[in-house]
């Protein structure tokens, strides 16, 4: 199977976690792309979503799904994103799609978060790939000096040649060269550098569970 055929195998897989009657909370990126194409054919089952992006908003309101502010709504039953990286122990890099500030917040309103992600995305240990940290423009050079302490090397993403703006008017530095064995201590400590909006580790917000498509299927991991 290709890589896309496994995020859609997982996208629908995600729909038996869906609690009827009930909120839906909806990450961003191709995987839950596909997850959104599978909800619209459930559509009058849930009163709607809280949404993660203005692109995941967009594509939902398409669909005909309703999406509702994060806070008109207390708690949310269920979560369902996708990842760049995730451990054994369900902790994940996310932000590669630069959505991980609103992605951390409706993760932080709901019960359960379920992971969908092709097996490409399973991990020893976090920080192949690079990781995301949503900053404020004027404090970035200092926190670029922070990582590099840590033996990371941040730079700046950009888009169409100019800094990346996120949907919160902010930059990301992509960070390279980290191993992140203690998930838990690594966000806590960046989170609270001046500066910093959201990094890009999800371990306070770490998966209940994750649906893996891999060669055989869908694989259900359960953290919790
Ligand atoms: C978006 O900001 C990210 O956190 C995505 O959830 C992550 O990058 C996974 O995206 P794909 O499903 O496109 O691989």
């Amino acid at each position: 199977m290709t890589q896309d055929e496994l995020k859609a195998l997982v996208g629908q897989a995600a729909i038996q976690y869906v609690v009827p009657g009930e909120i839906v909370g909806v990450g961003t990126g191709s995987t839950v792309n596909q997850f959104i194409a599978a909800l619209a054919a459930i559509k009058d089952c849930v009163p709607g979503a809280v949404s993660s992006s203005v692109a995941s908003t967009e594509r939902l309101q398409a669909l005909g799904i309703r999406v509702f502010d994060a806070n008109e709504v207390d708690e949310i039953a269920v979560y369902i994103d996708g990842a760049d990286e995730i451990d054994g122990r369900g902790c994940m890099i996310k932000g590669g799609g630069a959505a991980l500030t609103r992605e951390k917040i409706v993760a932080a309103q709901s019960r359960r978060f379920v992971c969908i992600a092709d097996a490409s995305k399973r991990v020893e240990v976090l920080g192949g790939f690079p990781l995301p940290v949503e900053v404020i423009p004027m404090a970035m050079r200092r926190i670029q000096r922070q990582f590099q302490a840590l033996g990371g090397s941040a730079t700046l993403r950009l888009k169409d040649g100019q800094p990346l703006v996120t949907d919160n008017g902010q930059h990301i530095l992509d960070v390279r060269g980290l191993a992140i064995r203690d998930a838990l201590a690594f966000e806590s400590e960046v989170n609270q550098w001046p500066g910093v909006v959201t990094v890009g580790v999800f371990a306070h917000q770490r998966a209940s569970v994750c649906l893996l498509g891999t060669a055989q299927g869908v694989e259900t991991i359960r953290y919790d």
